[in-house]
């Protein structure tokens, strides 16, 4: 681990990224929360994140910057793309789902939650948090309504948690400073070496309805594109059904 990076192992949470939005103020920036067993995940649009274990990953990533706010949306497909090449190095193929879920032949491996710390107005932090499933036993799929896999049911033998977290911070922090300066065009290339959508037909949930259409590319911000009769619809939050 870098000098410079703090970390915090709690034994048992409800969660990682309350646990960090809590004690935000505290915390200083590049900080690493992370859990022996989480009982209250947070997911994406107001999911839940089972806890599949002993031995799977939860951590959050304290992000307190003074500039470069602009790209801290993007911050998350960042993330997305580090943890492909962290799993790449375990041997398997990872894809990416739009905006930064990550597969392994189709199925979810790990999931990805940002969420920003505010008092008043103003801003005190990002929490980037993280859940993959590392060390997870197939019968414990059930209770989880989508499909999931877990890496080391992947490469059949058991992970180390620990030297998996470093190897993903060590990558996140290579290049964070670039990303900051450069945003999304950053890693676009990377991005969409790994996207497994790209020209297929999609459904994609948004707030309040759902849109259809090809995915016919990615901005450089990061956001989806959608043609739809010669229609296009640029999309930067949502949920491919
Ligand atoms: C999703 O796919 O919906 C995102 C799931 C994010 C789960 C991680 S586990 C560590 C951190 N703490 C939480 O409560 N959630 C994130």
């Amino acid at each position: 681990m870098k000098d410079n990076l703090r970390e915090i192992f709690l034994e048992n949470i409800d969660s990682t990224n309350l646990w960090a939005k809590t004690n935000i103020e505290e915390l200083e920036d590049k900080t690493i929360v992370f859990a022996g067993a989480q009982t209250q995940g947070r997911g994406r649009l107001q999911r839940k994140w089972v806890d599949l274990g002993k031995g799977n990953l939860f951590m959050s990533i304290v992000l307190k910057p003074d500039k470069n706010y602009e790209h801290y949306a993007n911050l998350t497909q960042y993330l997305s793309v580090t943890l492909c090449k962290t799993l790449e190095e375990y041997g398997i193929k990872p894809e990416i789902k739009w905006p930064n879920d990550v597969l392994v032949n189709g199925k979810k491996i790990a999931g990805i939650l940002a969420e920003t710390s505010v008092k008043g107005t103003k801003f005190k932090g990002l929490v980037l948090g993280i859940g993959v499933n590392l060390n997870a036993q197939e019968k414990d799929f059930s209770k989880i309504d989508k499909k999931v896999t877990s890496l080391n049911l992947e490469v059949g033998e058991t992970i180390d948690m620990v030297e998996f977290k470093n190897k993903l911070v060590t990558s996140f922090f290579k290049d964070y400073n670039q990303f900051l300066e450069e945003g999304f065009k950053f890693i676009k290339r990377d991005y969409l070496a790994l996207a497994n959508f790209l020209d297929k037909e999609l459904c994609v949930a948004l707030i309040n309805e759902t849109k259809t259409g090809v995915a016919s590319g990615i901005t450089d911000k990061g956001e989806l594109i959608l043609t739809n009769n010669g229609n296009e619809f640029i999309l930067n939050i949502g949920d491919i059904l």
